[in-house]
């Protein structure tokens, strides 16, 4: 025995210690009341000076792990071994696991998509580039707001949100147009939680929710996770197809609408004013109200502003928006916000309390102080001017060697591809994964089984010009190929 001790890392020599013998003692190699070696002999043993042992010992004590008798030396307490009796018990999670489990699995793409091995070109991602991030003056947002209330923010907090941010994001939502009145904001990690907790709240009387087709694969999945089954609506070259949609509208009812107007994922496309007035006559009309994804507002590269569906419907409250900065600053600080009726908010604010209790106080005021510093319109300047000339570059690389029938794209990070029906982009991930290029498949963002076999989603954000470049070429040339 403790011929295995090895010093791991940097970390006080004591502290490694005695979590060595505590293993010991939890695993039972050490069992109750055995008498630990003299702390002489343990730093002979481990050739680490007697004071480490010394306060290694005395840490265990603390703990509840050793007990020492005077003039007699330290001694295993009696409740601190492992407990034998239990250690065959074995159960079998897998069976005891519910539908929405197994069918999370099942949706769960993380763990079933393509690997990219070193040196892959990957179009997989619509994440950020970090190498953009401006990390001074995130780290001077974090000291900033510490040395203001650094007690506050690691103490509980409130289930709605920081409210110098909540302060901050109504103002920004009426910057966007958004008429206020009657309104309430709910800080969640991120869209996904946003959307979820909206999900759990609303009634399922009907069961069904109607959606732009293809959209969003994390909306398809929480989607189906909370049983709704899902109508899909095309896409045309300026938003959803209000013919179609109004035909769904006419024979089935809905207990809402997921829509995403600016910048949708996957298409790339940004509904046109027109359309979005339209769009709210038709959902007021069938009595179904709307949840608004603006995720991606801000990654405008041409083109005028166009005002979020929800200051189309100014003091109505038929429209539930979330927001997030997860494509326009940080996804890793897990912030978004659910922007509604105040009434429907008290119920979110609940079903929020009781689920996480609140998001990450710490992450809400990084991201407030970062706000607050004035930093974000800086960043903003310098991210899409980068985001613009890639996306433009992409474009360009698309346009010169893929044989597409429909590109389409207006902003974002990403842009989407259709080649007429009957070509399989499967087959082609297939042909340039193993020329060490991959892109998502776009039958993943489509309602039904089986359906845009023929599309596929590329985000550029990660990418270096010259592997767009490289990249594009190889996709273009086993496509013409695969096409004969
Ligand atoms: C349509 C859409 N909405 C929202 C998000 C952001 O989600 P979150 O805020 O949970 O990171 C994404 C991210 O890819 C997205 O594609």
């Amino acid at each position: 025995m403790f011929n295995d001790f090895q010093l791991m890392d940097d970390r006080p020599v004591s502290i490694q210690v005695k979590e060595y013998v505590k293993r010991l003692i939890i695993k039972g190699a050490l069992q109750a009341n055995q008498k630990l070696p003299s702390t002489r002999e343990l730093s002979t043993l481990l050739g680490i000076s007697r004071n480490s042992i010394i306060s290694a010992y005395e840490g265990l004590e603390d703990d509840g792990f050793a007990y020492t008798v005077h003039g007699r030396g330290s001694y295993v307490a009696a409740a601190s071994t492992g407990a034998a009796a239990s250690s065959a018990w074995r159960l079998d999670w897998g069976a005891r696991m519910n539908e929405r489990a197994q069918m999370a699995v099942e949706l769960d793409l993380m763990k079933r998509g393509i690997r990219a091995e070193k040196g892959t070109i990957s179009f997989t991602s619509i994440a950020p580039d970090e190498k953009l991030f401006d990390l001074d003056n995130v780290k001077r947002a974090f000291m900033d707001r510490m040395s203001v209330e650094g007690n506050v923010l690691l103490n509980y907090g409130y289930a709605k949100g920081y409210k110098p941010l909540i302060d901050y994001l109504l103002r920004y939502m009426d910057h966007k147009g958004v008429d206020l009145k009657g309104k309430d904001l709910l800080i969640t990690n991120g869209f996904t939680e946003g959307f979820d907790i909206v999900l759990s709240a609303l009634s399922k009387k009907n069961g069904s929710v109607i959606c732009e087709n293809p959209t969003h694969n994390t909306a398809i999945k929480n989607l189906k996770l909370h049983g709704f089954e899902i109508t899909g609506i095309a896409m045309e070259r300026d938003g959803i197809n209000l013919q179609e949609l109004e035909q769904a509208l006419s024979e089935k009812a809905f207990d809402c609408a997921y829509f995403v107007p600016s910048y949708h994922n996957p298409t790339g496309i940004v509904m046109s004013p027109e359309k979005r007035q339209r769009l709210m006559q038709l959902m007021m009309r069938y009595q179904v109200p709307v949840i608004e994804d603006g995720f991606n507002e801000e990654l405008r590269y041409s083109g005028s502003h166009v005002s979020p569906l929800m200051a189309t419907a100014g003091q109505g409250n038929s429209v539930i928006y979330l927001g997030s900065f997860s494509k326009v600053l940080f996804p890793g600080l897990r912030v978004g916000w659910v922007l509604a009726d105040r009434e429907l908010i008290d119920y979110l604010e609940s079903i929020k309390r009781a689920r996480s209790i609140h998001t990450s106080t710490l992450d809400q005021s990084i991201l407030y102080q970062y706000l607050y510093n004035g930093n974000l319109e800086k960043y903003l300047k310098k991210a899409r001017t980068e985001y613009k000339r890639k996306y433009e570059w992409t474009k360009q690389c698309c346009e010169a060697h893929i044989p597409f029938e429909q590109l389409s794209g207006d902003g974002g990070l990403h842009l989407f591809v259709a080649f007429e029906e009957g070509f399989d982009t499967r087959a082609l991930l297939e042909a340039c994964s193993r020329q060490g290029v991959i892109f998502t498949p776009g039958d993943i963002f489509f309602t039904k089984d089986g359906q845009g076999r023929n599309t596929m989603r590329i985000g550029f954000s990660r990418v270096a010009d010259e592997e767009i470049g490289r990249g594009i070429r190889i996709i273009g040339e086993a496509a013409k190929q695969l096409r004969g």
